[in-house]
């Protein structure tokens, strides 16, 4: 009798086993397509590209594209800790402000530090002329501005930059302290999928 009863009860629970195998199989399987072919999506050889870029930082006169959004928590902090600024700032291909517009630097900074001058950055870098209008590339990481060089991730893109991956290096080039303006160069390293960057 006991031999036959616990026989009953392995089958029992090896029935209740597979099928839930069968429907957690059968979950996955609805919602993940797997081992997509890399060609279909144009992604047969990634290339690293390096761009060069202006940003400008406008806080002052008629037309500012840095606007301040959300002011100082005290002014117990030298940082200014805890204001955020939201950016439309001009991307251009030389220092000068006037010369080729390729894009805006859309997003926003924040002061994250309460001991150290220290931003938090996180932009769109969106693209507005030629073979890349409209294509972006994303950008966030720790900005100690005060240093000479610092460094931001390129943490992923859209159209001809899907799939992006890198660094960017910030260099201020030109800063005025009473206007509070600033043109920082942008040196970027990406790892993506585009054709060559012609444009750069
Ligand atoms: C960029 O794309 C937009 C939207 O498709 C279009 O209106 C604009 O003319 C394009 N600009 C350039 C410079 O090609």
């Amino acid at each position: 009798m006991t031999p036959s009863i616990s026989a009953t009860h392995f089958l029992f629970l090896l029935l209740i086993l597979s099928s839930s195998i069968a429907y957690s199989q059968q979950d996955e399987a609805f919602f993940v397509k797997k081992s997509m072919d890399k060609k279909l999506l144009g992604l047969e050889t990634e290339q690293l590209s390096h761009l060069r870029l202006y940003w400008h930082d406008v806080l002052s006169g008629e037309n500012p594209t840095s606007i301040e959004i959300v002011p100082p928590i005290s002014d117990k902090f030298i940082s200014g800790f805890g204001y955020i600024r939201m950016i439309d700032n001009a991307l251009t291909e030389e220092q000068d402000r006037s010369s080729k517009l390729l894009g805006r630097a859309q997003g926003l900074y924040a002061s994250a530090s309460q001991d150290k001058v220290a931003l938090l950055m996180a932009m769109n870098f969106v693209f507005t002329s030629g073979k890349y209008n409209g294509s972006s590339i994303s950008l966030y990481g720790r900005n100690p501005w005060l240093e000479n060089v610092r460094e931001l991730s390129v943490i992923g893109g859209s159209g001809l930059f899907r799939f992006a991956r890198g660094y960017a290096t910030l260099h201020t080039v030109e800063i005025d302290i009473a206007k509070g303006n600033a043109v920082v160069e942008y040196n970027i390293y990406i790892f993506h999928y585009a054709d060559s960057i012609a444009l750069f």
